[in-house]
């Protein structure tokens, strides 16, 4: 099976193409589409045989919950129950958004879709093409990232395509995507709400809407070995194929460490990848150097931090040294990520 491929604006979306995606989830298909964070692999969440094929699909181990996809505020209380006061607060402040809460589940929502657990995670996306979508399949779309299992999560069509584009029914392209980094998850399932998984929203701006949120020790950089309650967050994600060293430290140390280390590698034959910024860009020489974007504007390193990992697999560089991102909203989110892909490796200058 070959996907076929739809390409669309949110300002123009095609309705007809949304429909047909729709009637393709409805009929137990898989279709991927834009969201603000990163593509999803959509199928009917309230279908548990839909919910094993995006599983085989994506490769994905299938004790690795999905996330529940809405496009009405109404349509939470099919889902989940017991629904707390501040979850319910934080829906009405951040939904549309970038946000996924967990929360007891419905009989409604099949244990496939929810990876054996009595709790449903669930996300009322921003994304306009994603918000017809999940209105023309019926309500309910369970969506992971839409690439294989493994693989950084993609953030645009093409990457899709690349992973998955001969597993599934159909893509809607709405180009490359906001964020660039997956949903903020929140857990409202054992009393003070406690972040899952960093993302856009940060701790500091739920707490302005929640008053305490703790964050999950398993999920915070410096304790590797402390075990992630979301499923998801315990295996080795986002992973170049290459040997990824993320360096840290002061600007100048960093660059110059840098630049040491890739010499010395490139002075055995090894091909050495380097992911800098655009105020460091010119202070490196050799090797496959990449700026991720600029310090001064942290949402560009986030959105193009999986793009870049996925280039340096194309590029077959063996080695990566990476420089930290440390920014002031989004940093523990994008070092999360950077983290995980690089296994942990850092060195500190
Ligand atoms: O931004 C996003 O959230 C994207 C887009 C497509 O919406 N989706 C996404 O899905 O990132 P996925 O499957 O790649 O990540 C879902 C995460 C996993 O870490 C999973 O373990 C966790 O959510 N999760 C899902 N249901 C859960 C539950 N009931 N309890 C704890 N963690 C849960
Ligand atoms: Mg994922």
């Amino acid at each position: 099976m070959k996907a076929w491929v739809a390409r669309m604006t949110e300002e123009h979306p095609d309705e007809d193409a949304i429909q047909k995606a729709g009637e393709v989830l409805k009929s137990g298909g898989l279709a991927a589409f834009p969201t603000e964070t990163v593509y999803g692999l959509g199928g009917n969440a309230l279908d548990a045989a839909a919910s094993k094929k995006i599983y085989a699909a994506k490769g994905r181990p299938s004790d690795n919950p999905l996330i529940v996809h809405i496009a009405r505020m109404e349509d939470l209380e099919t889902v989940a129950r017991n629904i707390p006061e501040n979850a319910r607060k934080l829906a009405e402040a951040c939904w549309p958004g970038p946000l996924t809460m967990i929360l007891e589940k419905t009989e409604a929502v099949p244990y496939e879709t929810t990876g054996g657990l009595d709790t449903v995670a669930v996300r009322f996306p921003s994304n306009k093409i994603a918000q017809a979508l999940i209105l023309a399949a019926g309500g309910f779309v369970a969506a992971p990232s839409a690439n294989t299992s493994g693989r950084p999560s993609p953030t645009t069509a093409a990457h899709v395509i690349e992973d998955l584009g001969d597993k599934i029914d159909c893509i809607l392209d709405g180009g490359m995507v906001d964020i660039g980094l997956e949903s903020t998850i929140v857990d409202f399932t054992e009393g003070t709400p406690m972040i899952l998984r960093p993302g856009y929203l940060n701790q500091e701006m739920l707490e302005k809407i929640l008053g305490t949120v703790k964050m999950d020790p398993g999920i915070l950089a410096e304790q590797p070995n402390t075990r992630p309650k979301a499923p998801g967050m315990r295996y080795r994600h986002y992973a170049p194929k290459a040997d990824l060293t993320i360096v840290e430290g002061p600007e100048k140390e960093v660059v110059s460490k840098i630049r040491e280390l890739a010499g010395q590698q490139m002075a055995q034959g090894i091909r050495v990848g380097i992911i800098c910024t655009d105020e460091t860009r010119t202070e490196y020489s050799g090797g496959d150097v990449k700026s991720i974007g600029a310090r001064s504007d942290e949402a560009s390193i986030a959105r193009h931090l999986y793009g870049i990992l996925r280039e340096f697999d194309d590029d077959h560089v063996e080695v990566i040294y990476s420089e930290a991102f440390d920014t002031p909203k989004m940093g523990q989110a994008i070092m999360n990520r950077l983290l995980k892909a690089a296994g942990h490796k850092r060195l500190k200058v």
